[in-house]
């Protein structure tokens, strides 16, 4: 759609960077990863005097920009007659995941509404459930500024699963923030769940999901099965941060029953976090 537009997109790793094509060498690089793509921008951004680069998750600006979703759920729930119970996003940077429930937290914070706050990650990159809060990273290269953050490493190159944009290795200081907290929750679901998940979403609601919700879509429907089973009244509230359609192909290999789970072992894990850096303060 991009190059119908006139511009050209080249997959990462790619040659038209220094680091593109270093990190291009090692075959762990060769699925790509947002961590490469993210040095490769700032690279690009960093060398041509008339570009800028401004990333798309993680920081602190974009979780707050995206407060707005938040804020429009607080109405629209209004507006249903309604009280979420509990609210259930899916996480790579967590930017619409900190979008959505930030503002519903500051009501809880003021004692107006209890809900539980759920995060909903890939197992195949587990940063929330399995990672350490460390200054790392925020790109594969070692770019950008340290930030304090749930990170598995920051030249972590998780598994090629269809949810291409939850494979990040770190997750934004604000989300990771609370959770240190104890303000939220956090899940790790295998892509297979979630394609089930979506298949019934879609079968349910008419619209096909994009990889990433999905995760959120298969926490919801745990939950409220859980609910039906002990018969407590819950209201849970997600946010569908994309649509499926240009994931089709991840949707044709699930409904042949060609997609996988990979297994990610905790020496991988261990491997992954021993690039993050020691820092020390005086
Ligand atoms: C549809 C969709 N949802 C979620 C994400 C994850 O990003 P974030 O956690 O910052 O919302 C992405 C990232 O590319 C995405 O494309």
């Amino acid at each position: 759609m991009i190059e119908a537009f006139g511009a050209k997109v080249h997959r990462s790793p790619s040659d038209v960077t220094e680091i593109g094509r270093q990190l291009a060498q090692d075959p762990r690089n060769w699925t790509g990863s947002l961590g490469i793509a993210i040095s490769e921008a700032v690279e690009v951004a960093a060398t041509h005097p008339d570009t800028r680069y401004a990333l798309g998750s993680v920081l602190n600006h974009v979780l707050l920009h995206q407060t707005i979703i938040g804020e429009e759920a607080i109405l629209q729930m209004q507006m249903a007659g309604d009280t979420p119970t509990m609210i259930v996003g899916c996480t790579g940077g967590g930017s619409n995941f900190g979008g959505l429930s930030f503002p519903f937290i500051r009501e809880k914070l003021a004692g107006k509404i209890s809900p539980r706050i759920v995060a909903t990650e890939p197992t195949s990159c587990p940063s929330l459930t399995r990672g350490e809060y460390r200054y790392d990273f925020g790109d594969t290269a070692g770019m950008t500024p340290l930030m304090k953050m749930h990170t598995l490493g920051h030249d972590f190159i998780p598994d090629p699963i269809h949810a291409g944009g939850l494979r990040y290795h770190g997750m934004s200081p604000l989300v990771s923030h609370m959770y240190e907290l104890g303000m939220m929750e956090a899940v790790a679901v295998p892509q297979t769940e979630c394609f089930a998940a979506a298949i019934q979403f879609a079968r349910t609601e008419g619209i096909v999901p994009a990889p990433e919700p999905t995760h959120a879509i298969a926490v919801a429907i745990r939950e409220a099965l859980k609910a039906k089973e002990t018969g407590e009244e819950t209201v849970i509230l997600t946010a569908l941060c994309g649509h499926g359609h240009f994931d089709l192909p991840a949707y044709d290999q699930y409904l042949r029953g060609e997609m996988v789970d990979e297994i990610f072992s905790d020496v991988r894990l261990a491997e992954a976090m021993s690039s993050i850096p020691e820092v020390s303060f005086p």
